[in-house]
């Protein structure tokens, strides 16, 4: 399924059921050796997909622990992102781009309260005019999977915080969306970075968001 919104060059995995048999390096088992059994099974079947998909760019299996503020710590010259929700365990990968950010989501309006916490009224508004199809997309929610795909495509490049309320995010209805950066992005190649662009995809009862950000 996320292959489907990734651009050529990025390899994924996925899972909709924990793989048995999947073992951790050292340094990535004293992360979650104290978690409770839902943690460990989401942070395992991630490595599981992350190491499918570097297999796939030709990469021995190696560990991926938990880094900087929780992103992934990927081999040299490697950029990538995991990605876990209900029945769904993702990873992207490539040696090609400058940045990853995957997400998934379970194809269901946010939670009471949680859309104006993480929303700008701009954002709302566009929502709205987005209307509410009877089987899904939940645009609310699949707000905050692009964002939450926008998060994890900015740290690795910024390494710092960007709040909910600090990118402007325009989702089409054609399966793409924007980014719209509100606070200055690092310098990428003498330019400053002033925003993403994304994709997104509705199947199968869940929500999948992509951004990549190109050399
Ligand atoms: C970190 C965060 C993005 C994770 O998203 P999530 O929807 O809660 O959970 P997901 O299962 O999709 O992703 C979890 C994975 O994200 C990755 N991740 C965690 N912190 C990360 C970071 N700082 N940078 C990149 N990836 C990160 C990890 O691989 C993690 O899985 P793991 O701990 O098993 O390795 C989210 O919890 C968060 O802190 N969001 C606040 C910041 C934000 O979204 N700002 C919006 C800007 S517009």
């Amino acid at each position: 399924m996320i292959e489907r919104i990734l651009p050529d060059g990025v390899a994924a995995a996925e899972v909709f059921d924990d793989p048995p048999g999947v073992v951790l390096f050292p340094e990535e088992e004293a992360h979650v050796a104290r978690a409770v059994a839902k943690r460990r099974a989401e942070f395992t079947a991630g490595r599981h997909c992350a190491r499918t998909a570097l297999a796939a760019l030709g990469f021995p299996p190696v560990a991926i622990p938990p880094g900087e503020a929780g992103s992934p710590t990927w081999p040299a010259g490697v950029v990538g992102s995991i990605t876990h929700c209900a029945g769904y365990r993702a990873a992207a990968v490539s040696t090609d781009v400058l940045s990853v950010g995957i997400d998934a989501e379970p194809d269901l309006p946010l939670p009471a309260g949680v859309l104006g916490t993480i929303s700008l009224a701009e954002e709302r508004e566009t929502l709205a005019g987005l209307g509410e199809p009877a089987g899904g997309p939940h645009w609310d929610r699949l707000l905050f999977s692009a964002k939450e795909s926008v998060y994890k495509a900015w740290f690795p490049l910024a390494r710092r915080w960007l709040d909910f309320t600090e990118a402007l995010i325009r989702i089409d209805r054609d399966g793409s969306f924007s980014a719209t950066l509100l606070v200055p992005g690092p310098r990428i190649g003498g330019r400053p970075l002033t925003g993403f662009r994304g994709r997104w995809l509705a199947d199968g009862g869940l929500l999948t968001t992509s951004v990549t950000v190109h050399r």
